[in-house]
């Protein structure tokens, strides 16, 4: 597969090209190098012939770092310098952000207390959660209802033993979005100087809402005008739109803070909520079908969020002719594990005992 050169090839080991964002902040906060940037962006002609596009770019964040990638990765660089010995979070049972913060914190004298929801079983939530397990203390909500209750009786025990920090579901904070800002500048210094079309959206899944916002303060950085279509992949009350302008406002208070100044320019926020199915971590027919067709170009997407994501591309198409997906998930975090531990199981039975699979 032909890959977009990165802008300037000679300069792609010192610190502004691997991370542009510090050349428009002088004042950035620490970072832990985990990444291997700028990740590829990848012509994918047949597909875009499939989906009805003229071009469609496939940005590879599943491939941004070793041993595992994807887009958490990104902003776990950013969080790990910053936070205490202990770190309580949230997500479902296949969180691929508890297991991506859990495998990085690893061997770093962190310790990750992670409080996790049912949702339906998969190959890949099983694969998911065997690698939170192998690195973070998991405790088990039985159901969304008593997450709360599960949440504060692992914070007040954490507090007790220490410094703890939280960190919400997807890891959605500033700091953390600073990560995906320096992803759409990659992604707009890639493009500039090829001969392939600009994007004219990309578009990504939206889960807690911090890699649209980044992509979005990103985008209005570099002064591109490039729109961030977020396909909602979680429930309507919690992925609004609202909440991706929100972490966004935000952000951008970071970044003035550490020097700068970034306004809203004319790229726009779209969300598309007609993916999500019957909820969180369901598959639906459409997502199926997309991650067929992606499957056969060499692309894994998992169904709770780059399926349903990539599945609105072909509705896009009938407005665009140039589009970005941003691919977010890497399998490599999800694959299956020699060693059942026991709370595996326990999961996998809440799981399947409140959604039961189809005879
Ligand atoms: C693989 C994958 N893609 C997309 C997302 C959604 O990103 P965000 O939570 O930043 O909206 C997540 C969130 O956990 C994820 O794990």
């Amino acid at each position: 597969m032909h890959r977009l050169p990165c802008t300037d090839r000679a300069e792609r080991c010192t610190l502004k090209t691997v991370i542009p964002l510090a050349e428009l902040a002088s004042r950035l906060p620490g970072r832990t190098r985990l990444g291997d940037f700028p990740s590829p962006l990848e012509p994918h002609p047949a597909l875009a012939t499939r989906l009805g596009l003229r071009t469609l770019l496939v940005k590879r964040d599943d491939l941004n770092g070793r041993p595992f990638g994807g887009n958490k990765l990104r902003g776990l660089e950013w969080l790990l310098a910053s936070v205490t010995p202990g770190i309580v979070t949230m997500g479902g049972y296949g969180s691929t952000w508890c297991a991506a913060l859990a495998t990085a914190a690893a061997g770093t004298g962190r310790q990750v207390h992670a409080v996790l929801f049912p949702q339906p079983w998969s190959r890949d939530v099983s694969g998911a959660l065997s690698r939170t397990l192998a690195s973070a203390n998991v405790t088990l909500a039985r159901s969304r209802w008593t997450l709360p209750l599960a949440i504060s009786g692992v914070w007040r025990a954490c507090r007790r033993a220490g410094p703890v920090t939280w960190l919400p579901a997807g890891g959605a904070t500033p700091l953390a979005i600073l990560g995906t800002v320096n992803a759409a500048l990659e992604l707009v210094a890639q493009v500039q100087g090829t001969l392939v079309p600009r994007p004219e959206a990309v578009v990504v899944p939206f889960g807690s809402g911090g890699t649209a916002a980044g992509l979005l303060v990103g985008m209005w950085l570099a002064k591109a005008p490039i729109d961030v279509y977020a396909v909602r992949v979680t429930d309507p009350w919690f992925a609004t739109r609202r909440r991706i302008l929100g972490l966004a406002r935000d952000t951008m208070t970071l970044l003035a803070a550490a020097g700068a100044e970034v306004s809203p320019g004319t790229a726009r926020l779209y969300l598309i909520g007609d993916q999500l199915g019957p909820g969180y971590g369901h598959s639906t027919p459409r997502a199926v079908l997309a991650q067929a067709l992606f499957a056969e170009a060499g692309i894994s997407v998992d169904l709770t969020y780059g399926a349903k994501a990539s599945a609105a591309l072909a509705t896009l198409a009938g407005s665009f002719r140039h589009l970005c997906f941003w691919n977010t998930f890497d399998p490599r975090l999800t694959a299956p594990s020699e060693h059942e531990h026991p709370l595996l199981r326990r999961a996998r039975e809440q799981a399947e005992k409140l959604w039961p699979h189809p005879k």
